[in-house]
């Protein structure tokens, strides 16, 4: 994914307006909600798997156990945007059940059409600010990995806040993650790669498995960004940490 398959908010798009208003939100939030029209397979597929697949957001702990109907590893990913990775890796691992939250309408018919196409039962979806359900859904020390694949990069300086990985956050996805459990992020944009090594490297429950950037590990499929991007001779850059 090169960083221009990311449109990002210009000077005068609603988070400047957020920033300028008397009724500033609680937390900076690390997306905009971006206008996107729904297919109508997308449609369909929210309609008849949206009840089925899409969990409420809730401020309780999720019973993962009771979700998936048996107990099984438990992976999150936070952004899967249109969701064909989160797919993929559904399938290629069975045996892990996995939570996937996405603000983004579209991606969530879309990641609910695969589910329905290919007839996966190991994944749920959370339509929801991942940063709150972190906040009130996950148990401490339950998940088995966290997936972070090409977070919005918020290329601009005065958008670095608004970048999903930074030290709060890393320690309580850190807190969220079981023993042994890992976290595994994703970037093609070099600056915020570097940011991420530095920022998880400093979370001292955390421990890197490479010296610093990881072997991309085969469970991650390439994207279509991602294989036009090394076309193009761009970098992506794996990290894969784990809990102490
Ligand atoms: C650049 S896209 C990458 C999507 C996907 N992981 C991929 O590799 O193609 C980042 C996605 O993260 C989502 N996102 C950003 N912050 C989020 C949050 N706090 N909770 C849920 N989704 C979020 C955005 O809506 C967007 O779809």
């Amino acid at each position: 994914m090169s960083d221009q398959a990311h449109t990002e908010p210009t000077a005068h798009d609603p988070l400047d307006t957020e920033e300028a208003s008397p009724f500033p939100r609680r937390t900076i939030r690390t997306f905009v909600m971006r206008a996107g029209r729904t297919t109508e397979g997308q449609e369909r597929a929210l309609k008849n798997l949206g009840p089925r697949f899409v969990l409420p957001y809730q401020t309780q702990l999720l019973d993962t156990d009771s979700v998936f109907g048996r107990t099984a590893p438990v992976v999150l990913e936070i952004g899967f945007g249109m969701g064909d990775a989160t797919a993929k890796i559904a399938q290629t691992l069975p045996e892990v059940d996995f939570i996937g939250c996405e603000v983004h309408e579209p991606g969530v018919g879309a990641l609910l059409k695969q589910i329905g196409d290919h007839g996966i039962t190991n994944l749920r979806i959370i339509q929801h600010d991942a940063v709150e359900v972190l906040d009130h859904m996950i148990a401490p020390a339950s998940l088995a990995g966290v997936h972070i694949f090409f977070p919005d990069p918020w290329h601009k300086k005065r958008h670095h806040k608004r970048r999903l990985i930074q030290a709060p956050l890393v320690a309580h996805l850190a807190s969220r993650l079981a023993p042994g459990g890992y976290l595994h992020c994703a970037t093609d944009w070099e600056p915020y790669a570097q940011q991420i090594l530095e920022v998880l490297s400093n979370e001292a429950s955390l421990v890197n498995t490479a010296p610093d950037y990881a072997e991309k590990p085969a469970y991650r499929p390439l994207t279509k960004f991602e294989n036009r991007g090394i076309r193009l001779g761009h970098g992506v850059w794996d990290l894969v940490f784990r809990k102490r």
